[in-house]
């Protein structure tokens, strides 16, 4: 259960989050769970989430090590800030930044050389969804940002679907076309990295899930765990989320 706070928060704000939100998983031990803050705040995350079960992840980071790249922040910066995760190929990096399925590859890359663990998403935007191009859509992402990595590296990744239109909007996609696209990722892998592969990746489902929609999410055996944007900002709702 990994929650994406995007721009939101300061360090202070961060502080108190964690202050709030650790007693109300501490005794959540049926999944992992991580909080991916924007960069400046990774430090007090770090801090606050010491001794606890809670990993911290960044949103982005450059798949070079150092260089001069104005604005840029690499692997290797955000593993020695203490962080586990970080996120890949955000829509929202898609739609608004240039982000490509070539970049996402290099970020990935770049990620596991980093001992960092990707949460790779890709997604649909409404307008492919209403033409029917759901899985073409997938296909291309996959192939795309994901299928060159080798089985090793690939065993290291979490895969999240996030459905554009759902972000942020409200529009949860029912359990049923999650799972669809789910099993349309799942045999992807499968085709490339073969069943065991396929069984073992975890996939996360992102896009307005919230306490009241999160355990008929949860409730199909294709969905691994939860990508969570607004909710995952207050510390009552994503500890319900968590503990779905
Ligand atoms: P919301 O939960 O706010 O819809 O955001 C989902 C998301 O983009 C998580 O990465």
């Amino acid at each position: 259960m990994a929650g994406n706070w995007k721009m939101f928060k300061t360090p202070a704000q961060t502080k108190d989050f964690f202050a709030a939100f650790l007693p109300l998983v501490a005794e959540s031990k049926h999944c992992e769970i991580a909080i991916c803050p924007p960069f400046v705040n990774i430090a007090a995350a770090v801090d606050a989430a010491k001794g606890s079960r809670v990993g911290v992840g960044a949103q982005n980071l450059y798949w070079k090590n150092e260089g001069a790249f104005t604005g840029e922040i690499s692997g290797p910066m955000i593993k020695a800030s203490g962080a586990e995760w970080v996120i890949i190929g955000h829509s929202e990096r898609r739609q608004f930044f240039g982000e490509t399925d070539a970049t996402v590859l290099e970020r990935t890359k770049a990620a596991l050389a980093a001992g960092l663990k990707p949460i790779v998403c890709v997604g649909e935007m409404l307008a492919e969804r209403e033409a029917n191009q759901t899985d073409a859509v997938l296909t291309t992402q996959f192939n795309g940002g994901i299928a060159a990595l080798s089985p090793e590296e690939f065993a290291q990744i979490v895969i999240a679907y996030e459905p554009v239109w759902a972000i942020g909007t409200g529009k949860v996609a029912t359990p049923d076309m999650a799972a669809d696209a789910h099993r349309t990722i799942r045999g992807l892998v499968n085709a490339k990295y073969g069943a065991d592969a396929a069984s073992k990746v975890r996939i996360l489902y992102g896009g307005s899930v919230k306490p009241d929609n999160v355990k008929g999410l949860m409730a199909q055996p294709e969905i691994d765990g939860a990508l969570v944007g607004g909710a995952s900002l207050e510390a009552a709702s994503f500890a319900s989320i968590v503990n779905f």
